[in-house]
This record gives structure tokens, sequence and C-alpha cells, in this order.
């Protein structure tokens, strides 16, 4: 399947559409400004069309046997392995984190696909004794329906496939709209499903607004389960919108990730995961580190380590192998993230490196900010506490693990901690008193794996998971069967 090069159409029902209206949005290049295309600015009337689609594909597809369903998805994979370079390219024009991972991204949509594979063949659900002689009872997992899948821009490929996947494997429908920053990396993906042989309008894509086609779908009567990964402020809007109809909603929001630093740690070991964690992907990924939480006994000497590795960072264009960091997503966050270094110096931290937008040649035409370094930060700091997205760290000093764990918990966010230590009883009590859904032991905050649960606490998530077995839980909801082969009435409870 090929699109009309540079002007974009939704896919609905097993047809490519414009938006009625005839408008588009442009899709821009954050590493050098060009335009790579034009794609449908849709609305209410293209959301609609859309979970028709998905609701008249249902009743269909829940009636294809899971193992069948599974073996697309393995197609899927296969495909999305021969497709990986393209695709990994094309996500480094279209958002601009270096090619190494862009590669990874789409590598982590492949996993999704052999994993959720598998589960056609698993889907398990569970038997247990009952109380009555002659009677039997099971447990399975039913689809729900059409799910709405609002992805982000940070991880287009991987997160889609997060929420796409499970849901497909279970027997749903889907309709998804990507971040308007990343539309072409979620049309590769769609393409890849029906070039796998997905039944028309099992999945359907519609670009555009939040403000118009996510509020169409999270108010649309036939939507069953809202999958959202965003901001904070939106998955809480999204929240209460849905729950005015009883949608069920699964939140994957911010996160202000730690990484812990004791006093025995390998320094340069902590050095790597740190600049890993803190500045790969931009600083933009959920699950990115934003703090350092380090034992006053050594920080001045990690700082020493860290500060000429973060000066040594190669900004420009992910095309080239050569550069450590890529632009960020755009304007308006390249403000954003420039406004937290005035923040953090008014507030009395120490902007020790970077803390200015690039602008030195080729580095002017796209939205480049420096690695960004602040000492002295308090955990009470704005700086401290809220999500910058970027590429922004701070160093915070204490005194003792307690002292970590609880300035590693107290904030409005709970995704990935980290800690480096050699003691083995600072690593049990570090695991049985973070409070974050993901705890790393000397290695950075990111590098989830899709065979266990993502997700976090507080402010970060809304108590579900995706990926992994938690991820089904999200797209199934369980039906219990009860069959008495006695031959006569007999009464749970009441009959002994
Ligand atoms: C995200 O930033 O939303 O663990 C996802 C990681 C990646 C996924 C990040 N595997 O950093």
């Amino acid at each position: 399947m090929t699109t009309t090069a540079n002007v974009f159409q939704n896919y609905i029902g097993g047809k490519w559409q414009g938006a009625q209206s005839g408008q588009t949005f442009p899709n821009y290049n954050p590493a050098t400004g060009e335009l790579l295309g034009h794609f449908p600015l849709s609305g209410e009337a293209e959301a609609n069309a859309a979970v028709a689609a998905a609701r008249a594909a249902f009743d269909k597809w829940r009636l294809v046997p899971a193992p069948k369903r599974g073996e697309i998805l393995y197609r899927v994979g296969e495909l999305l392995l021969r497709r990986k370079e393209e695709i990994a390219r094309t996500m480094t024009q279209e958002m601009g984190k270096v090619l190494k991972e862009t590669r990874g991204d789409v590598q982590e949509g492949i996993d999704m696909a052999y994993y959720m594979g598998g589960e056609g063949r698993r889907l398990f659900g569970y038997s247990v004794p009952v109380e009555l002689p002659n009677k039997a009872g099971i447990a399975t997992r039913d689809p729900v329906g059409v799910v709405a899948c609002i992805t982000p821009w940070n991880f287009p490929i991987a997160i889609p496939t997060w929420k796409m996947f499970p849901a497909l494997i279970a027997g749903n429908t889907v309709v998804i709209k990507p971040a308007s920053d990343t539309p072409l990396s979620a049309l590769h993906l769609v393409e890849t499903l029906y070039d796998a042989g997905l039944p028309e309008g099992v999945v359907n894509i519609v670009f555009g607004p939040g403000s118009t086609v996510g509020e169409a779908l999270l108010h649309h009567p036939d939507v069953a389960i809202i999958s959202f990964t965003g901001s904070t402020a939106s998955g809480r809007h999204v929240a209460i919108e849905a729950a005015k109809s009883l949608k069920r909603v699964s939140l994957e929001m911010g996160g202000k990730n730690a990484v812990i630093v004791m006093d025995d740690a390998d320094l340069d070991l902590a050095v790597e995961g740190i600049l890993w964690s803190a500045y790969g992907t931009t600083g933009q990924r959920c699950t990115a580190c934003s703090r350092v939480i380090v034992h006053n006994a050594v920080r001045k000497q990690l700082v020493d380590k860290l500060v000429p590795r973060i000066e040594q960072l190669r900004l420009g264009n992910g095309l080239d192998e050569n550069v450590d960091v890529g632009p960020v997503i755009n304007a308006s966050q390249l403000e954003k993230i420039h406004s937290y270094t005035g923040i953090g110096q008014a507030e009395g931290a120490t902007l020790v490196t970077g803390g200015s937008i690039a602008r030195e040649g080729d580095l002017a035409r796209g939205h480049f900010y420096r690695p960004t370094l602040f000492t002295a930060v308090r955990p009470e700091m704005r700086l401290a506490q809220e999500e910058i997205f970027g590429p922004t760290l701070s160093v915070i000093d204490v005194a003792s693990l307690d002292e970590a764990i609880a300035v590693n918990n107290n904030t409005p966010y709970g995704l990935s901690s980290a800690i480096y230590t050699q003691d083995i009883n600072r690593v049990q009590r570090a695991m049985r008193d973070i409070t974050t859904g993901i705890l790393y032991v000397n290695s950075g905050t990111t590098g989830a794996e899709i065979q266990f649960p993502f997700g976090g606490t507080r402010g970060t998530g809304n108590g579900h998971r995706e990926a992994g077995i938690a991820g089904l839980d999200v797209f199934t909801e369980w039906k219990v069967v009860y069959t008495d082969y006695s031959g006569k009435l007999q009464k749970a409870q009441i009959d002994q």
C-alpha cells in the first residue's frame, strides 16, 4: 500500500479520505525546518466515521480465532523488521531523535508484535474449583469493543504498538489519533498492519488536533476504551470527560524520574547511566532522568566527571551518525524548556552548563537546546518538581539513603527511579521503599522492556499498566461462565 507523495490522508474503513473541510496541517522536520508533508485537519465528522468503521468491523474481528489474529501480528513484526531502517529514518526526520534511538523505537514495536502475537495462543483465563458437585466454572477474557488510542510524538511507533497490539489480539478494533508532530510514523505503522493482512476497518487512523478529533473520540458513545499517553494535564481532562459516559481509561502521563547515587557507587558507571537517561532522546522520554539525587560525600566528584561529558555531547541532525543529541520537538517545547532555565536561576539553583538555545550554523534552522545541568537544587524547587521534558538535569544533595528515597518519592509523579550502590542491603531497602512503577539498580531510568508492565504511580498513571500481561487487562473484560451439569437446581451458598 502506498500513499500519494506529500499529501497524506486518513485511513477509515479501508478507504483513504481527506478531511471533509479540505483543510490540512503541515508536518515539519524539527532539525531543519523542512516541510515533510500535509495531513488532513480532521474534526468530529472524521472521528465519527472512524468509530463507525471500527464498530462495524468489530462484529467480525472478535470472532477471528485469536491464534489467527496473532499470525497477523507476527507478520507485522516481520514487515517492521524489514522496514526498520526506512521507518527509523522517517521518524528521525519527523521528530528529531538520533537514528540509533529511532531504530530502537521501531525495535520496541517489533518486540511488541511478537509478544502479543504469542498471546494469540495464550490469552490465559483460568478455571478454579467450584463449591457444588457437578458444576464447573471458567473465567475468560472478552474483547470490549472500539478502542481509541491517543498517542504522543516521542515514541511514535513503540507507544502506538503498546496500545494497538494488545487491543487487537484481544479482538477489539481501533481508532488511532496520533500526535500532530508525528503523523507519518503512525501512518507507516497502520500501512504495515494492512500489508500484513489486517481486515479493513479493524484499525482506522485519523489525523488532527486533540481539541477536535480527540474530543470527539472522548465523547463518542461507541468508544469503549480510551488509551492515552501524554501530559498529566491532558490525561486528567481525558479521565474527567470519559467518566461521564463510564468509559474505561488507561493513562500514561508525566514523570520526574531520578537517579540516586550513593557514596559507595561506581561513579563512572553512574555517569554513563545519567548521561544516557537524561540527554538521550533530548530528555523527551517519560522515563528520562531529570534529577540526580547524590550523597553529598561524592557530589563534587560526580559533578566533576559529569560536566565535561555533557559538554562533549554533539548537537545536530539525528540522521548524522556522529550526533548524540537531536533537536527538541517544536518551537513551543523549546520555549518551555528554556523557561525552566530562568525559573531555576530565579529559584537560586546554580546553572553549571548549557541553559541556552543553540543557534550556531545549521542548528539555527531547528529547535536545539544545549544539554543543561543545574546544581544546588533543592527538592521543593519547581525545577525539581515539574516535568520539563527536555535536556535539563538537576542535581540534589542528600546525606543518607533515607533522605534520598524520601526526595525520590516526593514529586507529583511516579514512573521510574534508579539507584547506584554496591550495597545489597541498600538495594533491598530501595526496592521496598521506592514508590515508582519502575526501579533500576545500577542502570539509568530508561530501558523498559515490553514483556514487563510499564507505567507509574501518582500523577503518572491511573492504576493501569501497558505492555506485558498487565497490558491485556486494559483491553479485556472478564467473563465468568458457570456450567451446572447436575441436572437439578443447585443453590450456591445455600445447598451444602
Ligand atoms: C516513554 O518515554 O514514554 O524505557 C516510553 C524506555 C522506553 C520507553 C519509553 N523503552 O525509556
